[in-house]
């Protein structure tokens, strides 16, 4: 059967891919950013999986006001870094995992959660940042991420969002699914957004590093509780934006009941407009 071995929680900030792709990483404001991500890249080196299941948003790129699904399941063979504007980014394309993915679907599904099925996307900075800042650049010959990804896509862009008590139970039904499926896959969940940031409005620019930080610690220690907080805490104490965080729910709530063993843990502000969170979680 399959398993799940660790989760990851990272911001995605799209300012982070553009350092990586014009060469930025060795400037002292974003070496503070780049330096929590060392070891991580070392850690995903000698934990490699045979698939990533990465819980993200998008950000009005293969989306947009026209369709807003609340949780959708990529089934696709690969997916195209999208183009936000200023040309797609310069990363490998995203392969998939039909196989794993339909059957998570099939699984969720009938365990009453409503997913939208996706077989055509091009994926964002939500997706595609991450795998940078796990993975590094690769190499020119062999030009390619590490593993097949399964993209899930959640919609924190237009209210109604999903609440986190949602986000949490779902994660549970996809731990379920993986764990139910009749391969020996070694699979990981990453969980991405956050923390606090506000990009618009009269309180541009707000970052909460305390309330953060406990986030942080809640989420290692009493996640169920922590899925209990509402909307309107998000917003008021993390800004607008600090809502993406309802994701790291998910793919918290696919880790084992028992307490995970916390491997890494890092905490910056600031990386553009947001506080950078990063997590890694093994399962005892
Ligand atoms: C920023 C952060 C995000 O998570 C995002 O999706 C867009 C912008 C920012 O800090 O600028
Ligand atoms: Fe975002």
């Amino acid at each position: 059967m399959a398993r799940i071995t660790a989760s990851v929680y990272t911001s995605h900030v799209p300012a982070i891919g553009a350092a990586l792709d014009l060469g930025k990483t060795h400037e002292p404001y974003w070496q503070k950013v780049f330096g929590g991500y060392e070891y991580s890249k070392q850690w995903l080196q000698a934990n490699r999986p045979d698939v990533i299941f990465l819980v993200y948003n998008d950000h009005a790129t293969a989306f947009s006001l026209d369709l807003i699904p609340t949780f959708a399941i990529g089934t696709a063979a690969q997916y195209q870094p999208a183009d936000e504007g200023w040309g797609p980014r310069p990363v490998p394309v995203v392969k998939g995992h039909p196989e794993l993915a339909s059957h998570i679907a099939q699984s969720v599904i009938q365990d009453d959660f409503d997913l939208t099925i996706v077989n055509r996307m091009d994926v964002d900075h939500g997706l595609t940042v991450p795998l940078s800042l796990m993975c590094g650049q690769p190499p020119r010959d062999r030009f390619e991420w590490p593993c097949p990804v399964i993209p899930f896509a959640v919609n924190v862009v237009q209210y109604p969002v999903p609440s986190g008590r949602r986000c949490f139970n779902l994660g549970r039904a996809i731990r379920k699914a993986i764990e139910s499926y009749d391969e020996p896959l070694n699979v990981q969940i990453w969980g991405t957004g956050g923390m606090s940031h506000q990009l618009q409005g009269p309180r541009a620019g707000l970052i909460n590093a305390e309330w953060d930080k406990r986030f942080l610690d809640r989420l290692i220690a009493e996640p169920e509780q922590l899925a209990q907080v509402p909307h309107i805490e998000y917003v008021r104490e993390a800004g607008s934006e600090g809502i993406e965080l309802v994701m790291w729910l998910i793919a918290r709530g696919a880790m084992s009941d028992r307490p995970p063993t916390v491997k890494h843990r890092f905490y910056h502000v600031p990386a553009s407009n947001t506080a950078v969170g990063h997590l890694i979680l093994e399962n005892a």
